[in-house]
């Protein structure tokens, strides 16, 4: 196995990635990030990777457009290519839903209080029509007597300061202010039924909503179905990729998981 970095892809890196290797995203977060979009595949030789790996993106696509962004990744990594994918696990979250639903029906306040968290997770990005969403309240409230419960679900959310690589690319100011006149323009307008749905189709298309969760079983049949090799379930520092801890993709220095809710999955290209 060659283990040049630069045969390593990281799909829709957002502010997560090793600016050794090859960085893609629709909005890019730095200079070592390829601005593009990965619903028109992806912009490499085939048989040129040892490593594609994409880490909360896939629940992003569209649930159309899910097997032709599956068969690029396939199609780019040579034989033996480990595809490494991180998405929320939907199983954990049905089963916390269903533990807390029950704790919260027998009165239990505590777990009434996941409960609402719980439901956030399920739903809110789903759903969502606008960045102020329901769990952005809800992440921004002064206090939360369930902050660890959060914490143990989606890591370090008070501090979500991106990594020193990551500078921002900001827009030219014509740019922004292009942008902020035609959001204000249309936010005026939002009796008017046509307005209001370019402002909620804009916001869908952004790439910020699910638009489909994975369990262990359907991820692995779905990988199966597009001709990758042998699912196996990995955990946040466990991986075929040789010294995957090293890059600090899924686990902070310390060892800890950056998305808890997380559940991964590796194959191979046959
Ligand atoms: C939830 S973030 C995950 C970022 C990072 N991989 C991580 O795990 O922290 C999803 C990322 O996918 C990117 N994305 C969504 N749709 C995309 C598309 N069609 N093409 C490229 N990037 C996309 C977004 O811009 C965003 O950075």
């Amino acid at each position: 196995m060659d283990h040049s970095p630069k045969q390593y892809v990281n799909l829709g890196c957002g502010t997560r990635y090793d600016p050794n290797w090859i960085n893609f995203d629709i909005v890019p977060a730095g200079p070592q990030v390829r601005p593009h979009d990965l619903t028109r595949g992806i912009p490499l030789p085939s048989g040129s990777c040892q490593v594609v790996y994409h880490s909360h993106v896939l629940e992003h696509i569209r649930r159309a457009e899910v097997k032709s962004f599956l068969r690029e990744c396939l199609r780019v990594l040579k034989p033996g290519g480990i595809l490494r994918v991180a998405v929320p696990d939907l199983e954990r979250i049905c089963r916390l839903y269903l533990e807390k639903l029950e704790g919260a029906l027998k009165g239990d306040q505590r777990a009434a209080r996941d409960y609402e968290w719980i439901m956030l997770e399920m739903y809110d990005q789903v759903v969502r029509e606008q960045w102020r969403s329901e769990m952005w309240l809800y992440l921004n409230r002064d206090s939360l007597s369930n902050e660890q419960f959060v914490r143990d679900r989606i890591g370090n959310f008070r501090d979500n300061d991106p990594p020193a690589h990551a500078a921002l690319v900001r827009p030219s100011l014509l740019r922004r202010l292009l942008r902020t006149s035609a959001r204000q323009i249309i936010d005026s307008l939002h009796w008017f039924k046509p307005a209001r749905a370019l402002r909620i189709g804009y916001f869908r298309m952004s790439g910020e909503v699910h638009q489909w969760m994975y369990d262990r079983h359907s991820l692995a049949k779905l990988l199966l179905d597009i001709g990758f090799a042998n699912p196996l379930q990995q955990t946040a520092a466990s991986s075929q990729i040789p010294n995957w801890k090293s890059f600090h993709l899924d686990t902070a220095p310390d060892g800890s998981s950056y998305k808890p809710d997380s559940l991964y999955m590796e194959a191979m290209k046959p």
